[in-house]
């Protein structure tokens, strides 16, 4: 479907075909250039779903001026062919034109849980992220929606702009696909040069080894950003943006000597680290949920 009319048709008789005991809509949204990660949420909301639509639309209002809104990776057909096998059974497809007619003097803005991390780097980002994922809500009115926790932060944003807002909607997080070397999967991965994609194992390793030094005695937030900086260092192509300790999902700071307490609380160690102008975020979460 291309316009919001035929998607309305779509989903009007996509649900009369579906019988009493499977009767929900689950609503998987990306910006498309689909990989294994995405193909992960598509196959989990059909298997909990009697419909799935999946959503593809680069989203111009979540890119800042200086960012690859022009370049970002597009391969319809190919997205297309994923998403069938994956178990779609609606895909709508967007122009800009159909989602912004003209310019939204109407914004879905989530205070606080956006003032950091990607929040902070990309000012506006999240704002973007709430407008399109709110109509996109409207639009489909799906009773799940799933969400990968690669983008942690948005996971968060969302959650709390359903709630704040009474969508009707389940969020339901969805872990992080990697490839065999650790690298999370992102359609942004293939931006990188050799040398490039060689050094992004970094990422994931020193979250990897994260793990292990937060279980030291005595170890606290300070202790475990310094360690964990020093690690992504030793990668010299890499330029990092931000290594930060939280508590998730509220993204408060902690107090860098209170002491990091896993039996009781949640946290997320959240990383975003500059190879050339590819920027690259990964994310682990600590602790009891
Ligand atoms: P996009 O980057 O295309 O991602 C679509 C969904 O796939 C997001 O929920 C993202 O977290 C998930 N995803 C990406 N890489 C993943 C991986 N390696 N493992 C598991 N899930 C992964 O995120 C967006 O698009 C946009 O901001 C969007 C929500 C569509 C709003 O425009």
């Amino acid at each position: 479907c291309r316009t919001i009319a035929e998607l309305r048709t779509a989903l009007i008789e996509g649900k009369s075909q579906l019988s009493g005991g499977n009767a929900s809509v689950g609503l998987v949204p990306t910006m498309g250039y689909l990989h294994e990660g995405h193909a992960s949420l598509m196959r989990k909301s059909a298997e909990e779903n009697g419909l799935t639509v999946l959503s593809i639309f680069v989203n111009p209002l979540q890119f800042g001026p200086n960012e690859d809104f022009e370049r970002y990776p597009r391969n319809e057909e190919r997205d297309l062919a994923l998403a069938e096998q994956n178990g779609i059974d609606i895909a709508f497809l967007p122009s800009v034109d159909v989602m912004y007619p003209t310019k939204p003097l109407t914004t879905v803005l989530v205070n606080q849980l956006t003032d950091r991390l990607c929040g902070a780097s990309r000012p506006g980002h999240f704002d973007g992220v709430g407008t399109v994922v709110s109509k996109l809500f409207h639009l489909v009115q799906p009773d799940r929606a799933y969400f990968g926790m690669k983008d942690a932060q948005q996971v968060a944003v969302i959650q709390q702009m359903t709630d704040d807002l009474n969508f009707p909607v389940t969020i339901v997080p969805c872990p992080t696909l990697r490839e065999p070397d650790g690298l999370a999967l992102s359609s942004r991965n293939v931006y990188l040069t050799a040398e490039q994609r060689q050094q992004a194992t970094v990422l994931s390793q020193s979250l990897d080894q994260a793990g292990e030094w937060v279980n030291e005695p005595e170890m606290n937030a300070e202790e475990l950003v310094k360690r964990v900086t020093d690690k992504i260092q030793q990668a010299p192509l890499g330029e990092i943006d931000y290594v930060e300790w939280l508590r998730y999902p509220s993204l408060q700071p902690m107090d860098s000597t209170e002491p990091i307490r896993l039996e009781s609380e949640r946290y997320i160690l959240a990383l975003a680290v500059k190879f050339g102008s590819t920027r690259l975020i990964d994310n682990h979460l600590f602790g009891s949920s």
